[in-house]
């Protein structure tokens, strides 16, 4: 594999590399990201993945500065994928003088669920992924669902500036007791790590009862935050909502998909289930 940090080495390198599949991360790379890439693989000849801690999504009192960064573990993990490339740019690359552009996703995308909670962070992912593509410019970008409104708000910016990629979307993957792989979940702590399963048991609980005709969204959605407050969590929310915009469901018929996110201790988790 090889390591770019600079936009001229990736760019000279993607020139060469035929069809691009783009899997853009952060780092302190899990299953979940790997599948990405593995998945990633199957799409293109080359896979370009990327590694970048992008201030501009953090909130002032967020874990920019203590999230993992772990980059000889991740290219060896990188590596026995088959990622061909790596861009793993630092801060002065990819922000040499503070972003005065930014991409700014409707308030209708941002002001709901982790944009109510996050403000200001979809801001962040889209003009970081949309200059990954620009310096990139794959012919495919994966993006995981475990990120279920992030996923949307990208895939809505590529539809709507017209970007020549197409961005497919990769399951979540999962621990063997539930609990979704994350970065973050390097900071629970060991009776944490035992209780956090539940967020997924909670949202699997809901997704069957919907399956089995309960409409009552509400109840189901106050029973569930109930559970997490009586169990030491701080719930955000958790709701059920329409795939495809991800607001509240209209019509009977709407594909459905469970969203939520609270936090255990210092540790803030999201999940979903598509129902
Ligand atoms: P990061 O959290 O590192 O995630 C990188 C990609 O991996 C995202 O598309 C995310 O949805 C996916 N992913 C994370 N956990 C997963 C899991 N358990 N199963 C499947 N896919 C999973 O998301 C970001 O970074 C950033 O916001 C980024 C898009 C890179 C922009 O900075």
């Amino acid at each position: 594999m090889q390591i770019h940090t600079t936009i001229e080495s990736l760019r000279a390198a993607r020139a060469k590399a035929g069809k691009v599949a783009l899997v853009p991360t952060m780092g302190n790379l899990h299953d979940g990201h790997i599948t990405l890439m593995r998945q990633a693989g199957s799409h293109a000849d080359s896979v370009i993945a990327s590694i970048f801690v992008n201030r501009l999504q953090f909130g002032p009192a967020e874990d920019f500065d203590k999230y993992p960064r772990t980059l000889a573990q991740d290219c060896e993990k990188l590596e026995a994928a088959g990622v061909a490339h790596l861009f793993a740019p630092d801060e002065t690359v990819m922000y040499p003088q503070p972003q005065r552009y930014h991409v700014d996703p409707a308030p209708a995308q941002t002001s709901i669920l982790d944009g109510e909670f996050r403000p200001g962070h979809f801001r962040g992912v889209a003009t970081v992924v949309l200059k990954l593509l620009n310096i990139v410019q794959p012919d495919v970008a994966l993006f995981g669902k475990k990120d279920y409104q992030q996923l949307m708000v990208l895939s809505n910016m590529v539809r709507e500036f017209a970007l020549p990629v197409e961005v497919l979307p990769g399951e979540t993957v999962r621990a063997e007791d539930g609990l979704a792989l994350s970065s973050r979940n390097g900071y629970l702590s060991a009776q944490e790590r035992a209780e956090a399963p539940r967020l997924y048991h909670l949202l699997s609980t809901i997704c069957q009862a919907v399956r089995g005709g309960d409409h009552d969204f509400l109840k189901l959605e106050t029973d569930a935050m109930d559970e997490l407050a009586r169990h030491g969590w701080v719930p955000d929310y958790i709701t059920v909502r329409r795939r495809a915009d991800l607001q509240p469901p209209v019509h009977a018929d709407d594909p459905l998909v469970v969203l939520a996110a609270a936090r255990l201790g210092r540790t803030r988790l999201i999940d979903n289930l598509e129902i």
